[in-house]
């Protein structure tokens, strides 16, 4: 017995030997990240200050909202700021929300199809989401629907730019130009500086993206980033907000604004609170504890710096699943198509005409093969929390559909070739065992 036993043993050894390990979405950290990180350590000033001050001059340069770099270090006063870091994505979105005066009474529509921190932060400053369904085998919301749910209560739209692709915002835009005169601004905030519905972006995905030659960060009102571990830019957890130049909003008005709003309220940031006799201060507002440290900035400049090459290898790696996968088995999200320079995010994929449980069984076939997989998103309406709130995934037939059969596969920076044939040709493995099994 026992030696049978030592037998099955080193077969299984010897199997798991043989099988490729791939991870779904592990960080691309090289020694730059860590000797970025090191100096910080060692610098005796750790948490927010000069490497957050770095990084938010950086974003909104990539966001396309920025300076030029070179000339605002030639510049003898502070340059005007078009971002703002905070402790994550969902931190900033908020913080958006907040700073325009979003309240009880007001609806901000977005989407089914996405992550929950999209619309809790809805919840999060007291509004109504309004959740628009997919368009027909999109993972875009029905811009049809969405201009149709505008109402006078409609203060914020939240597109998202899921998987790395930039939204349609031609189509946004149309929808809120199509309704400016329903707009009606809370006096007394910041929604009276603009004529229409106000367009806060989840490009949670989009860094780096660009759709008919915009770039994300550039197209919308406000735009938020994530920087959370699994994203193609990560400062462990954080996230940032950039805002686009506007007649009537003053830079760094917005910015203190949102200073305030990322640290107690405080009228001084730590920084300035720790110099040499400067310790006194002020609260103007009851705020929120969301500041970035600069040891994660420190991480995020050193991710941005390599981030080009990041890229280029993200987008070779979508181009070679399109030539490993099958087209007559699966559709994939498009993120090459003319116009569309897609940050390349998430590898999402439909397995045409299979069912959820054909789904779910591939999910745990590629598991045996050292494969992990994901599936982007459940769509909001079969969460509890938002079933609990009235919604009912009933009317949201589109995003079910594109739930039921939906399949991410690896995909980040450093995934390599072999990894990238091992998953292909797992896929076409598991697709024949799991029609074998009839589901
Ligand atoms: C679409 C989307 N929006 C918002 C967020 C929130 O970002 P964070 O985790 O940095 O708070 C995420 C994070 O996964 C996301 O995927």
């Amino acid at each position: 017995m026992i030696v049978e036993a030592d037998t099955v043993k080193a077969e299984t050894d010897t199997e798991k030997d043989e099988m490729m390990r791939v991870d779904f979405s592990p960080p691309d950290i090289t020694e730059a990240e860590i000797t970025a990180v090191a100096e910080v350590l060692r610098s005796g000033w750790i948490t927010t200050g000069p490497q957050a001050s770095a990084l938010e001059l950086e974003l909104a340069r990539w966001a396309g909202v920025g300076d030029d770099v070179a000339a605002v270090a030639d510049c003898t006063t502070a340059p005007p700021r078009r971002a703002a870091v905070f402790s994550s994505g969902t931190a900033a979105l908020e913080c958006a929300l907040r700073l325009l005066g979003i309240g009880p009474g007001d609806e901000v529509i977005t989407t089914a199809y996405t992550f929950t921190a999209t619309a809790s932060v809805i919840y999060h400053v007291g509004a109504t989401p309004v959740l628009i369904d997919c368009a027909p085998n999109s993972f875009e919301m029905d811009y049809v629907a969405l201009k149709e749910a505008i109402t006078p209560r409609t203060k914020v739209i939240i597109p998202v730019d899921i998987g790395g692709v930039m939204c349609d915002y031609y189509q946004v835009w149309g929808a809120i130009n199509a309704t400016s005169e329903l707009f009606s601004p809370t006096s007394g905030t910041l929604q009276e500086a603009f004529d229409s519905v106000i367009m806060l972006a989840d490009a949670a995905h989009s860094l780096g993206a660009s759709r008919f030659g915009h770039a994300s960060g550039s197209v919308a009102d406000f735009t938020a980033f994530s920087f959370h571990a699994v994203k193609n830019v990560t400062t462990a957890e954080g996230g940032a907000l950039v805002w686009k130049r506007h007649a009537r909003l003053d830079d760094e008005t917005v910015y203190r604004h949102l200073a305030q709003l990322r640290l107690h309220g405080q009228t001084k940031d730590a920084l300035a609170k720790s110099a040499l006799g400067g310790w006194e201060y002020d609260v103007a507002l009851p705020g929120y504890k969301y500041n970035l440290t600069d040891v994660a900035a420190a991480l995020g400049l050193a991710q941005l710096t390599r981030y080009p090459q990041m890229l280029t290898r993200r987008r070779e790696l979508v181009d070679s699943y399109v030539k490993g996968l099958d087209g007559e088995k699966v559709q994939l999200l498009d993120h090459r198509n003319e116009g569309n320079g897609s940050s390349c995010h998430l590898l999402m994929l439909r397995l045409r005409g299979k069912s959820q449980t054909f789904r779910d069984l591939f999910i745990q076939k590629m598991a045996q093969r050292g494969v992990t997989t994901n599936v982007h998103y459940k769509p909001l309406p079969l969460l509890s929390a938002y079933r609990q709130r009235g919604f009912d995934i009933r009317a949201y037939p589109q995003a079910l559909a594109q739930y039921q059969n939906e399949l991410s596969l690896p995909l980040y920076s450093k995934l390599t070739d072999e990894q990238l044939a091992y998953v292909c040709a797992s896929f076409d493995d598991v697709w024949d065992e799991c029609a074998a099994a009839g589901v």
